[in-house]
């Protein structure tokens, strides 16, 4: 198991490139179950842990892959027979319900492990599973999994918002089945993500005719029964660079900077963060595909919650609370998509940070300086989190089981490397041997 080890207190300088989009790859991989072609994929980071797990599942699942030197993959489903996708990978990455939808719509039917507990807070799929059964599909859950049925499925109108609000994944899990439905589905209440974007893109560059995407209501044109003669062409597709990869190198500049570019992003994907930075007095330049940040000393305070696009998003909520420990008074923090999400608090704690939890809100007493601490990632964005703390800190922090960090950043030590950040990548083993 590796961590991170991070002398705190050097100032960041000069730029760093941005990924290809985690969370906008893993629906649009899972969307090559549709097509008979060979689809060509680019920009995607092909270095997570979450894409080679789901390239892993997309071969058990009958397709062929090859990764590129230049990191773009090449897919071919070679085999449409299995229908299962087993509770051994889906545990391992919730992503995976996605197969759900494009196997139903490919393969008349599907068995997918009901993902199960989340070190995020309560992660269920029922909305996944009612917009299949709006579609026509017969849904029974059967020892830990979704057994999904369905000849033919039919174009409806379907309403995916639940308690919190819209689904992401759901939203593209539904758009994928009616891809593969006879007629139109209306796709209401959908989430307005720009991953939701990077699907409807993929979907129209395989020949389904999609509208709407970005917005709360999406219609899809179903191709009919696919399968036989009946097949959706392959593509080549650039997956969009990562929104929370940019708004954590955002963070970390404006935590740890001197003056940080970050090169290769979509500034108007991260409105809401911009917003807070500048009321904050965090000095923010926007180019085209660039953000310069500074540095700061301290901040102001904020009362800010975490809510669907385009409102501030819940996956840099533990990197923004990193930065409130500057701030010069009292933040409120609050999650209203994962209201439990907030393993990183007690952590950033070790680090003298004065935190504590309210229902789903975080209260932080900013200006306690912090000083290095061995602290424990417990899910990705929490790890995030706990890497920028560790670089204001002062002294030597340790970050432990960092694998969950390589979920979602490619090379984090890296590229924080190079822009003159001390962190380095070890083996918790071989350290433990140095200190005895
Ligand atoms: N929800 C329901 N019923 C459902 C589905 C969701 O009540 O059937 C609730 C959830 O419990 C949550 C809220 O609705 O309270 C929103 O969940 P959503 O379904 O939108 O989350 P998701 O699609 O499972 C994606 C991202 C998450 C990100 C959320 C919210 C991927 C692979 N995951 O999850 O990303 O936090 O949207 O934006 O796209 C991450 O990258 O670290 C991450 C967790």
């Amino acid at each position: 198991m590796d961590k991170f080890v991070i002398h705190g207190g050097r100032k960041l300088n000069g730029s760093v490139k941005i990924s290809g989009s985690k969370n906008g790859s893993l629906p649009v991989l899972f969307s090559t179950l549709l097509s008979d072609g060979p689809v060509h994929l680019s920009n995607i980071p092909t270095e997570l842990r979450d894409i080679r797990l789901s390239l892993e599942i997309l071969q058990s699942l009958g397709a062929e892959y090859q990764i590129h030197p230049d990191g773009s993959v090449m897919l071919e489903v070679t085999d449409s027979a299995s229908t299962t996708a087993d509770y051994e990978q889906v545990s391992k990455m919730r992503a995976s319900i996605c197969c759900l939808g494009p196997l139903l719509a490919r393969r008349g039917e599907a068995r997918v492990s009901l993902p199960g507990g989340c070190s995020i807070g309560d992660r269920p799929v029922e909305l996944h599973t009612r917009g299949m059964e709006a579609l026509g599909a017969e849904v029974r859950i059967e020892s830990g999994y979704v057994v999904a049925k369905a000849p033919r499925l039919r174009g409806n109108t379907v309403y995916l918002s639940g308690p919190m609000g819209p689904t992401v994944l759901g939203t593209q899990n539904v758009m994928m089945a009616a891809a593969g439905a006879e007629g139109v589905t209306v796709i209401e209440g959908a989430a307005c993500e720009p991953e939701v974007q990077a699907t409807a893109g993929f979907l129209r560059a395989i020949g389904i005719v999609v509208e709407g995407d970005g917005t709360p209501v999406i219609r899809i044109e179903g191709h009919g029964r696919l399968g036989g003669d009946s097949c959706l062409a392959g593509c080549d597709y650039e997956i969009p660079p990562d929104r929370i990869e940019t708004g954590t190198y955002l963070l970390a500049g404006a935590i740890a900077g001197g003056e940080v570019v970050v090169e290769g992003c979509r500034p108007s994907e991260n409105s809401a963060l911009l917003d807070l930075l500048e009321r904050i007095g965090v000095p923010v330049e926007v180019g085209e595909s660039t953000l310069t940040v500074r540095g700061v000393e301290s901040v102001t305070p904020v009362d800010i919650a975490m809510l669907p696009y385009p409102a501030f998003p819940t996956d840099l909520q533990g990197p923004l609370m990193a930065l409130m420990c500057l701030g010069r008074g009292v933040s409120l923090i609050t999650d209203k998509v994962f209201p439990d999400r907030f393993n990183h608090l007690s952590e950033l704690r070790r680090f003298g940070a004065r935190i504590r939890k309210e229902g789903p809100s975080a209260i932080i007493e900013g200006g306690a300086p912090l000083s290095g601490a061995t602290v424990m990632a417990s899910d990705l964005r929490a790890s995030a989190c706990l890497v920028l703390a560790g670089l204001v800190a002062e002294g030597r922090t340790e970050v432990t089981r960092i694998y969950h960090l390589e979920r979602g950043y490619e090379r984090m030590e890296q590229k924080l490397g190079q822009l003159g950040a001390d962190v380095e990548k070890m083996d918790e083993k071989i350290d433990e041997r140095e200190m005895a």
